[in-house]
Parts: structure tokens; C-alpha cells; sequence
């Protein structure tokens, strides 16, 4: 097949040679974009009279027919045509001579492959956003069923003091919020049009760049024709913010293996979620919770890849930036795909919240409570921490929990203790007294339930 550019040569390619330059296999997956930034292209290029009205339907009409022939499978793609761009420009000129010869007119394959990632990523991040969301939801809910139950919070996988489950929960929707404005930033910055660029300078032709970006349903253009066709900042915000949001996800994945363990004990993730083995008839294992931690590593490694891969690359365009693709194709597929299983899963899990409650006062996760009852009576904090530090040695050296002790034992350590000391105790009173902006008190609690029923709206 003729190359597009075999103008300027005098012998073939090697056979190896487009085998190792060939980007059909896997930049196919660019191929409605490319013809969509196609026909906006040959309309301005129509508008500005630069090719004829006529011409112009002509190529929107075979572009549609090659749509048709890729949406069914019939199109073959041919590697010695190296990429998308010229497998469909190829094909145009085969259906309908003379003008498709036209399209490539005041553009570049190098402005037309940043523009094709733009819109790729544009409707990727859209998905994303929306099953951020989605999963937002579910969290939420969950938080709102799990108001009254109370739990152990950890440091240090050590049990701390006792918080709500929805607390806990909600810290999950925090951090996924985070994570849906980083994509909704990153989209901000992807959602500008290079086309027009050209190969890095711009054309003589007159061209109106504006309007093919209002056609393509971009918010701006670029500024610069050598940055435009250089820039893959957005796919790096895009690869830095997956990165995070796998981050997330990976330690919910291990709260979620940890948590359904025998000696946890605090959920059931079900039958439909779970996977069994292969020799050990018993088994029920997590198998889905290990893969979204497991898969955060190649997540993190697309974003090293493109890093690496742009770090020593001279201004403007160098064939390596072929291969920022596939990292922002895996990248996207793969977090979909951990973003809908998780969600699934997450609404199916069973808390066992009568285990929950019952280790939630366990390992003298109150004795701060102690110390701060000591501190209301005035005693110094760090004095009231040693005081309370002494009393947890003496309920250990007893193997007693706190509320083992009598009120006189207790005076012996201060005299500032009395009586109501010991309703503070329950991991309950514990967890209601917490009522600092942010902490973990029903009311708090609360708060961020209707906080967030009104921002995911
Ligand atoms: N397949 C190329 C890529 O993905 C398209 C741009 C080619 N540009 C060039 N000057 N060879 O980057």
C-alpha cells in the first residue's frame, strides 16, 4: 500500500522497520475520534474556502461510510499504514478520489494525534467522573444506615478509640471527592483544542481554528502551535490523578481483605464478590479486593512510563509521544473497570455490627477519655495522660477492661475522679462526646451526611 508521505523515498520500507514503528494495533482504538476531528476539520476547511463546499460532503460522506465499515467490523487495517490517522485518510482517498486527497490540508498527523487523545480522554474522564460519583452515592448510603453503629478506629492497626462505622465510611467519600475534582480539573486542561497547530508552526493557509473547536464542543484553543503539538501535561494530570485514585482504592481493598478475615471478623463480602480455591473446600476468598490492590501497581507504573517517557524529549513533536498511549488507554479501562466491581461489591458487603460494637470498647480504646475528663477537672494534659497511662497498666497487669475498676480504685490514682467518670467509659458516650468539627460524634456525623447528600446531588 502507498504511504502518504512516500513522495521523498526512493526504496521500501523495511518489513521490520513497520512492524516496530506501526501504531494501527492499538491507536485503532482512537478511531472515532479521528474522524470526528476529521469532519470538523474539512468543514472549517469548507467554511474558509479552502476546499469547496462539495468537496467538503464528500469527504464527511466517506468519512460516515468508513465509520459505518470500523463500527462493524469490515474495515481492514493495514500496519504498513502505520497509524489511524493514515488508515482512515488511506481509505477516504480509495472511496472517493480526488478530494479526500484535500483533507490533510492545514493540519499535521501531529496535531491530529493530540487532538484524537484529547477527545478520547474528554469522554473517558466524563465516565469516570460519573462512576466516582456513583460510588459516592453508595458510600454515602451506607454511612447514612451505619449512623448508630459504633466500631474500633485504628493506628497503627492498633485499636485507638472508638468511632461511628459512618465515620469511617464517610472518610472513603472525602477522598473519593477529591479524587472527582482532580478529574474534573484535569478535564478543564484536556478540553482545549490543538487542531490547527499543524506540524508545530501553524499554516499560511487561512484557517479558523475557533471554529472547528466550537464544532469538536471544545472550551478553548491552544495558544501556542509548538506547545500544542508538544503538550501531554493532560494525560500525565490524567495518569497523576489515577494514580491517587488507585492509591485510595488499594487501601480500601486491604480494609476490605483485612476486615473479612476470621480473625476481624467485621463483614461479609458476598458469595456473588468472592472467589473459593481450587484445594481447600472451605475457602471464600477476596479475590476481587486483592486485584483492585494488585492493579494499582501498573497503574502507578503508566504514569512513571509517560513521565519517563517525556522527560528528555526536545521541543516539539518526537515519535516517542507514540507511545504515551498505551499507559492512558490502560490507564482508563482500568479504572472503570475497579471503579464499577467496587461499587458493586461495596453495596452487597454485610457489616457485622454486633462484633463491630462489641470490640469497640476493647484494648482501653477510652482511656482517653480518661484523660480528658482529668483535663476538664483541670489536671494538666501531659499530667492526665500519666495518670491514665497508670491506670491502663493496672486494668493490663489484672487483665480487666477499664470499667473493672471501683470508683475507689480509681481515686486512688486522683482524687479529681469521681462518679460520672464512668458513664464516659462506654465506647458509645466515648464516641458522642467527640462532637469537635470534623470528629466523630453522631451529630458531626450528621453534618457530613447532609453535606455531602447536597453536594452529590
Ligand atoms: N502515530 C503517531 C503518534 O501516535 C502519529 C503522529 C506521527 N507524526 C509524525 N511526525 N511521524 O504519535
Amino acid at each position: 500500500m502507498k504511504k502518504p508521505w512516500a513522495g521523498r523515498f526512493t526504496q521500501k520500507t523495511s518489513g521490520t522497520v513497520e512492524s516496530f514503528t506501526e501504531s494501527i494495533s492499538f491507536d485503532r482504538n482512537l478511531w472515532k475520534h479521528d474522524i470526528e476531528g476529521s469532519i470538523a476539520h474539512a468543514r472549517m476547511l469548507a467554511k474558509q474556502r479552502i476546499i469547496t463546499v462539495r468537496e467538503a460532503a464528500a469527504i464527511v460522506a466517506g468519512l460516515k461510510r468508513i465509520a459505518r465499515s470500523i463500527s462493524s467490523k469490515t474495515f481492514t487495517f493495514s500496519p504498513e499504514l502505520e497509524d489511524i490517522h493514515m488508515n482512515i485518510e488511506s481509505a477516504l482517498t480509495e472511496k472517493i478520489g480526488a478530494a479526500g486527497k484535500k483533507l490533510h490540508t492545514a493540519r499535521s498527523r501531529n496535531d491530529q494525534v493530540a487532538l484524537d487523545l484529547r477527545l478520547y480522554l474528554k469522554e473517558q474522564l466524563q465516565d469516570i467522573i460519573a462512576f466516582l460519583l456513583k460510588l459516592q452515592k453508595t458510600f454515602l448510603k451506607l454511612a447514612e444506615m451505619h449512623q448508630e453503629t459504633v466500631m474500633p478506629g485504628y493506628t497503627h492497626l492498633q485499636r485507638a478509640q472508638p468511632v461511628l462505622l459512618a465515620h469511617h465510611l464517610l472518610a472513603y467519600v472525602e477522598m473519593f471527592q477529591r479524587d472527582r475534582e482532580r478529574f474534573r480539573d484535569c478535564l478543564q486542561r484536556t478540553d482545549v483544542c490543538p487542531l490547527g497547530s499543524c506540524a508545530l508552526a501553524g499554516t499560511s493557509l487561512p484557517t479558523d481554528r475557533a471554529y472547528t473547536a466550537k464544532l469538536l464542543g471544545f472550551r478553548a484553543i491552544s495558544g501556542n502551535s509548538i506547545d500544542a503539538v508538544s503538550d501531554r501535561d493532560f494525560a500525565l494530570e490524567f495518569l497523576s490523578s489515577s494514580a491517587i485514585l488507585m492509591m485510595h482504592l488499594s487501601r480500601l481493598a486491604e480494609e476490605l481483605i483485612l476486615w473479612s478475615t476470621e480473625e476481624f471478623s467485621f463483614i461479609e463480602i458476598s458469595d456473588r464478590f468472592t472467589t473459593g480455591s481450587s484445594i481447600m473446600p472451605q475457602k471464600k476468598n477476596p479475590d476481587v479486593a486483592e486485584l483492585l490492590r494488585g492493579k494499582t501497581g501498573r497503574i502507578y507504573g503508566n504514569l512513571m512510563a509517560l513521565l519517563t517517557l517525556m522527560k528528555g524529549l526536545p521541543l516539539a513533536y518526537n515519535r516517542d509521544m507514540q507511545e504515551d498511549k498505551l499507559p492512558v488507554f490502560d490507564s482508563a479501562e482500568t479504572i472503570k473497570a475497579c471503579l464499577i466491581v467496587l461499587q458493586e461489591m461495596i453495596q452487597d458487603v454485610k457489616f457485622n455490627t454486633k462484633r463491630l460494637r462489641e470490640t469497640a470498647g476493647e484494648g482501653y480504646s477510652t482511656a482517653t477519655d480518661i484523660a480528658e475528663y482529668l483535663v476538664r477537672k483541670g489536671v494538666p494534659f501531659r499530667e492526665a495522660h500519666e495518670i491514665t497511662g497508670r491506670i491502663v497498666l493496672l486494668c493490663i497487669s489484672r487483665n480487666i477492661p477499664l470499667t473493672g475498676l471501683s470508683l475507689a480504685e480509681l481515686r486512688g490514682f486522683s482524687v479529681k475522679i469521681s462518679r460520672d467518670m464512668l458513664a464516659l467509659l462506654d465506647p458509645a458516650a466515648s464516641v458522642k462526646a467527640r462532637s469537635s468539627y470534623g470528629g466523630t460524634s453522631l451529630s458531626e456525623v450528621k453534618r457530613q451526611i447532609r453535606q455531602f447528600r447536597k453536594l452529590l446531588k
